[in-house]
């Protein structure tokens, strides 16, 4: 089963090498009426003019594309932007000229469904992002957009997630486009980074193959892991430690990196592994030396610092306003390794299901 390459046994190893594919499928359909809102129009969405804040929800994998997402909004477009935890959405206060950006692969997540239901009338328009247009979800939804993953059969969501991150910015970035209130360098970065996802995206994928199998063997019997990341580079550290989670039963929890020194630290010991997702923010340096000093064992992931002689070179950071989307691919080959070696049903994980339909 520890297949290395070519067709995999289990769905989840053909989902991973197919996420190339995937963007390369979604930036075909949605790049080229980015620019000029044409996308964003043709959703029916109001101007972005008219819209003072974004609340993007959704549950598990589908909350961390949504957490992307919201990046896009914040960075590109300073919008006021916030992700709630779909099943928590009931205690938010809720303002008008909300644009609600509901995140879910299935569409019938009833957390989700139940948040929408429970918005008070005027706050604002609902963006149904999904792949399933014929979902629940959709029906309830002002608009609604396919993220054009396929078929996902793994209960572990990986290809959908990469699909709705880029739909995702392939959207906003067009409404910020004709809005006025785009950066207009952070856009035009944005644009080329869109461009560029396929190859970064298959670059991991062969980067990281026998990597994340050799690694998975000599972290076999580590009974806890670490994510950390800053900024943008956050959302993927949660990303893989929810990966983790689901396929290998191991306790895995993620971190601001900041927040190390606030409690997580006290966890570090001699070859505790520590995934760190490296967006360039050169203070990493100073979190790794810290796990270092302890004895705690860092995987960095990211393609964002040179290593030259002992020495780390940061490259400039021009990472997108999503972030580094191609450090989920090491930590999904990782979690599905780690997983096939301690026999595990990476398809089926235990107690979990593809669409959790009660709240
Ligand atoms: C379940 C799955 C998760 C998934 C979540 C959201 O809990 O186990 O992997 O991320 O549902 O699913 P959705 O269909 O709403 O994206």
């Amino acid at each position: 089963l520890l297949s290395r390459g070519g067709r995999h046994d289990d769905h989840m190893g053909n989902e991973i090498d197919e996420q190339p594919v995937v963007a390369r499928r979604v930036l075909d359909a949605l790049a080229p009426s980015i620019r000029d809102g044409a996308l964003w129009n043709r959703l029916g969405l109001p101007p972005v003019e008219e819209i003072d804040r974004v609340a993007v929800l959704g549950c598990g994998t589908s909350l961390h594309a949504g957490r992307a997402l919201a990046g896009v909004f914040a960075r590109v477009g300073r919008i006021p932007t916030r992700a709630l935890t779909a099943s928590e959405a009931a205690h938010e206060v809720w303002e008008p000229r909300t644009l609600v950006v509901a995140m879910s692969q299935s569409g019938e997540t009833a957390d989700v469904l139940r948040a929408l239901d429970g918005l008070p009338s005027g706050h604002g328009t609902v963006l149904a992002l999904t792949n399933n247009t014929a979902s629940s979800l959709a029906r309830r939804a002002d608009a609604v957009i396919d993220c054009l993953a396929g078929p996902e059969i793994g209960v572990a969501a990986t290809k959908t997630f990469v699909a709705q991150v880029l739909t995702g910015a392939c959207v906003a970035l067009s409404g910020l486009s004709v809005s006025g209130r785009a950066d207009a360098a952070v856009l035009d970065a944005d644009l080329s980074a869109l461009a560029a996802t396929p190859d970064a995206l298959s670059g991991a994928l062969h980067a990281w193959r026998d990597r994340a199998a050799d690694l998975a063997a000599d972290l076999v019997t580590a009974s806890g892991f670490l994510f950390l990341g800053r900024g943008a580079g956050l959302v993927y550290a949660a990303e893989g430690a929810l990966k983790l989670k689901e396929l290998s039963y191991r306790w895995a929890e993620h971190h601001a990196a900041g927040e190390l020194k606030h409690g997580p630290l006290a966890l570090v010991d001699a070859g505790t592994p520590v995934f760190v997702v490296d967006d360039g923010d050169p203070r990493l340096d100073v979190d790794i030396a810290e796990v270092e000093a302890r004895g705690g064992r860092v995987i960095r992931v990211g393609e964002r610092a040179l290593r030259v002689g002992g020495l780390s070179l940061q490259l400039p950071r021009t990472g997108p306003s999503w972030g580094p989307l191609e450090t989920v691919v090491p930590l999904q080959l990782f979690s599905r390794e780690l997983a096939l070696r301690l026999q595990r049903n990476v398809d089926k994980p235990r107690n979990l299901a593809k669409s959790v339909t009660v709240a």
